[in-house]
């Protein structure tokens, strides 16, 4: 796939994407929207066909992303009714199909994740960012509403940091974001690749199934009583572990031995450092 505003490079079972459009501090309008869609359902398939583990999702440039395109917004007042709503349901559909990847999305931040941004920091699984980076749900500072990312963004925060977060737009810094779980590891700026490659590394050593099967199985439960929960969550372990993936793990560890996934990566080679277009 080739696109206008994304770079991708694939090494391996890791996919790097980039978003690029680092003149407006890489903020997506209808075009940027459309093409993460379809690249998330690429990406879907590739991790259906077993081809891809991880994706790394990273901003060209200074800034990771500063959120929706304010220009494209501002001309949405000649959109009917209709139409708006046409394309908040795209985007609501872009992070939907993000969070929903069966495998493995690690976030790169630098500069500045932002309204939009933040939601992209969300809608991944984990996130490393620059101690300097800068985030906020900033929609009210613009008035407008961060909508479209609240249920992903409220998934990770919680209610309490959303209530003071989305009603004053405050900008807050990556150990903040660290504190309410938007980001999982913050470093210095030289850093943040090697950061970045661990969360890989981490992911690559274990069971491809068993990592999508464990995503999965968190928005799940979620849901259930503990009752519903236990039925659910007997039956995954169950399945997991007469799988083959499952039996394979099990005896690796008893055999003292890596398991095949990661044998297979080791006579490969080792992932590389992360391979983002400095912009
Ligand atoms: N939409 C459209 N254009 C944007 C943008 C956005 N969300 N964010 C930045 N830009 C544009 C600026 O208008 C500027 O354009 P210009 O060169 O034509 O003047 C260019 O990107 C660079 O922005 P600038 O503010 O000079 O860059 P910076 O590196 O000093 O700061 C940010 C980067 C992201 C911290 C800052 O641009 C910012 O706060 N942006 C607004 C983010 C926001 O509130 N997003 C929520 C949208 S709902």
């Amino acid at each position: 796939m080739s696109y206008e505003f994304l770079t991708t490079d694939r090494d391996g079972p890791v996919e790097y994407l980039t978003l690029n459009r680092p003149d407006v501090r890489n903020a997506f309008n209808e075009h940027v929207i459309a093409e993460l869609t379809g690249w998330a359902a690429h990406t879907r398939d590739a991790a259906a066909r077993g081809e891809l583990r991880a994706v790394v999702i990273a901003g060209a440039g200074k800034t990771f992303c500063a959120g929706a395109d304010v220009t494209w917004m501002s001309k949405t007042v000649h959109y009917t009714e209709e139409e708006n709503l046409r394309d908040a349901l795209a985007m609501s559909h872009m992070f939907a199909a993000i969070n929903e990847l069966p495998l493995a999305v690690i976030g790169r931040i630098q500069g500045a994740a932002l309204g939009g941004g933040a939601g992209l920091a969300a809608v991944c699984d984990i996130v490393a960012a620059e101690d300097d980076a800068v985030f906020g749900f900033t929609e009210v500072k613009l008035g407008i509403l961060p909508a479209v990312i609240s249920p992903f963004a409220l998934a990770k925060i919680g209610r309490s940091a959303a209530r003071e977060l989305f009603l004053t737009g405050a900008r807050f810094a990556a150990s903040r974001a660290k504190e309410i779980g938007l980001v999982h590891t913050v470093v210095p700026p030289r850093e943040l690749d090697s950061a970045v490659a661990n969360h890989v590394k981490e992911i690559l050593s274990a069971g491809p199934e068993a990592v999508a099967a464990a995503k999965a199985l968190i928005p799940h439960v979620w849901e259930l009583s503990l009752d519903e929960a236990r039925q659910v969550t007997a039956r995954a372990i169950a399945t997991r572990r007469v799988s083959p993936e499952g039996q394979e793990g099990l005896r690796a560890f008893l055999e003292k031995r890596p398991p095949g996934w990661s044998q297979r990566l080791l006579n490969t080679k080792d992932t590389k450092d992360t391979k983002i277009q400095k912009g």
